[in-house]
């Protein structure tokens, strides 16, 4: 038998020369293992979020650190529940994907049941270093909270959404993002989104702590068709410039983060790098988003399942994909159905866990021709038998955002191979996206009918279909619960005039100004609504004021000048159209008004 020494030196020379992966199947011997052989397995599956700084609750960089929970490494081993991966490895084409081998799993097992040997301290490899700081390098631009976030000692799971502004002058392209936790022990995943408007800074700046409790609102998207949420060890390489996001001044990273207590008060405070390119992008990415908003289980079903298909109007490519689901989801299937009947598997996880939000990249982008049918079928288990359900007695589970409500969302995203493809499928994704959407506004309704912003929220959605008489209903609801609101009576005038129930509409945008004497728009709204129906003096009178409260609005203006120019006011007419050109409107209307110009100068 080979001295012990000699096997070490051959493993030292063989280290140098093979992948250590190749050096541990060749060491599969009969021998137990030592620590030797052992290490590099832990190094690289275990060390990258088990070290000081990291991720991982505890060190498993040395010896005695991972002797010590030496039993406790095989069961989460061999449980598949460590290292963090959650999607089947017969899929394998994923980036960042490290299933630890059958071998290797059997050499833990074969360390730990020999009474964890050392072997030769010398001979052990050294821990791997990690550089502190920023893994894409220096960032471009540093985000970070103003102030941090103090966390409660409270056990429960913490979610909290933070709008952060981003100081840019000019408009910028965005590689990628590095997301830094700040505290590593507490912050389990984060989301992140782009708000274009003021909405999330407005959420945020009304809770006197830093973020606020409640959900992102809509207009937080993700940016040009890129995923950007974080989990503990995942860095997103950055993407070739061509392929980069826009990023406008007045922006806000929004970033809602869960926690889970350490059972300390602790300090919270995340940073983003952001990483630029110089030149703008020339492809970008579709989001398509599968899944169900109908979600409605019993108490106690433990096989609930939703379903839902796409079919691509256009050929594309999967980039990545990211499963979305709360604690009740156990298995998550996505597949794709080519034109020839060939299905592909490309997610699928048969242990969901709410706690390993990942990003899934696909190493090699996958090619689907049009016609390719995308599919998802998720399935829930919401009766005591499930371990992951949070109530202790089951109960009825509904669609929503908050953690106690039920999701179900396969994110694809996709990239198309042609400008006027990429136009076609986005178009025809947020007309599916947002159909669905209403659902998951009409499930959240059954639960809180009192929710004014919810009845308003999906009211617009409405419209955006092109179904005025369901926003109707649903703001005639908010203003039911909020008869003084001067912009609940608005909402239902417009929706009331676009539906065609003129009369009504007019009453209540009178409602509206008299309740508000200063709402420009809401006279604005009105006049245009006077002025079709022929009731000149009455639509100037309004539009006058629509224009002395707000000269920028474009749309009064227009308005104004058609009812002076019926009212034989060519002056004023003329006048009024000068001004609405100057603000430069959208060019139909910038036809409409130069036509009526025409008309009125050949008159005179
Ligand atoms: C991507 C980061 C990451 C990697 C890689 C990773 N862990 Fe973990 N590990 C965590 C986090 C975070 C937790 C805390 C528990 C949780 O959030 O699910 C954890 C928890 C654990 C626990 C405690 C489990 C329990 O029941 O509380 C053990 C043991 C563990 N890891 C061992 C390992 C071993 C062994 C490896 C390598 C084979 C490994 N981990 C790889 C992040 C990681």
């Amino acid at each position: 038998m080979m001295p012990r020494w000699s096997l070490v030196g051959l493993f030292a020379l063989l280290t140098a020369m093979w992948s250590p992966a190749d050096v541990r199947a060749a060491q599969a011997g009969a021998e137990p293992p030592t620590w030797v052989e052992v290490a590099p397995i832990v190094f690289e599956a275990c060390t990258p979020c088990h070290r000081p700084g990291g991720p991982g609750p505890f060190s498993l960089t040395t010896y005695r650190e991972v002797r010590q929970r030496a039993r406790q490494v095989v069961q989460v081993t061999r449980s598949r529940f460590m290292p963090p991966w959650k999607v089947d490895p017969a899929i394998g084409h994923f980036a960042d994907q490290r299933p630890l081998s059958a071998g290797e799993l059997d050499r833990l097992e074969a360390w730990v049941t020999a009474g964890t040997p050392e072997g030769d301290p010398a001979a052990a490899p050294r821990p791997p270093t990690f550089a502190d700081g920023w893994l894409l390098g220096t960032p471009d631009l540093i985000v970070t909270l103003p102030e941090a976030f103090v966390l409660n000692a409270d056990p429960s799971d913490t979610f909290r959404i933070f709008a952060l502004p981003v100081p840019i002058r000019e408009r910028r392209y965005v590689r990628g993002i590095e997301f830094h936790p700040g505290n590593p022990r507490v912050v389990h995943h984060a989301n992140i989104r782009v708000d274009r408007t003021p909405t999330s800074r407005r959420l945020d700046a009304a809770d006197p702590l830093p973020g606020y409790d409640g959900l992102m609102p809509r207009t937080a998207e993700y940016p040009d068709g890129h995923f950007l949420g974080w989990t503990p060890g995942q860095v997103a390489p950055l993407v070739s410039p061509d392929l980069a996001w826009t990023l406008e001044p007045g922006s806000d990273l929004v970033v809602q983060l869960h926690m889970q207590p350490s059972g300390a008060i602790e300090d919270v405070r995340p940073a983003i790098g952001l990483y630029f390119s110089e030149t703008p992008p020339t492809r970008t990415p579709t989001i398509l988003r599968l899944g169900s908003q109908g979600i409605d289980m019993a108490p106690g079903d433990a096989v609930y399942t939703i379903r839902d298909t796409y079919t691509l109007p256009v050929d594309a490519d999967i980039l990545a994909i990211q499963p979305h689901a709360h604690y009740r989801a156990t298995e998550i299937i996505g597949e794709a159905t080519f034109p020839d009947g060939r299905t592909q598997r490309v997610m699928h996880i048969t242990d969901w866990d709410f706690r390993w939000q990942h990003v899934y990249r696909l190493i090699t982008p996958l090619s689907l021709p049009r016609g390719t049918r995308l599919s998802m079928a998720f399935t829930y288990n919401n009766s005591s038998g499930n371990p992951r359900n949070p109530d202790l007695t089951p109960t009825r589970v509904l669609w929503g955002q908050r953690s106690r409500d039920e999701m179900g969302d396969l994110w694809f995203q996709l990239l198309a191979r042609s400008d006027t493809d990429r136009a076609r499928l986005t178009s025809e994704i947020t007309t599916k996206m947002v159909a669905e959407d209403i659902i998951g506004y009409e499930t959240m309704l059954t639960v809180t009918p009192d929710d004014v912003e919810l009845h308003d929220d999906v009211a617009v959605l409405y419209l955006d279909m092109g179904r005025p008489l369901d926003a109707v209903r649903h703001f005639r609801a908010s203003v039911a619960r909020r008869p003084a609101a001067a912009p609940a009576h608005y909402n239902l005038g417009t929706a009331l005039t676009m539906a065609g129930q003129v009369d009504e509409g007019v009453r209540e945008l009178e409602r509206a100004v008299e309740l508000d004497p200063q709402y420009g728009v809401a006279y604005g709204n009105l006049g245009s609504v006077l002025l079709q129906q022929g009731r000149i003096p009455q639509a100037i009178a309004r539009l006058e004021k629509a224009v002395a409260l707000s000269p920028g609005n474009v749309e009064a203006l227009n308005s104004l000048s058609a009812a002076y120019a019926v009212a034989g006011d060519t002056p004023r007419a003329l006048d009024a159209i000068d001004k609405a050109l100057t603000l430069k409107p959208p060019a139909a209307m910038q036809r409409v008004l130069r036509q009526r110009r025409d008309l009125l100068t050949r008159q005179r």
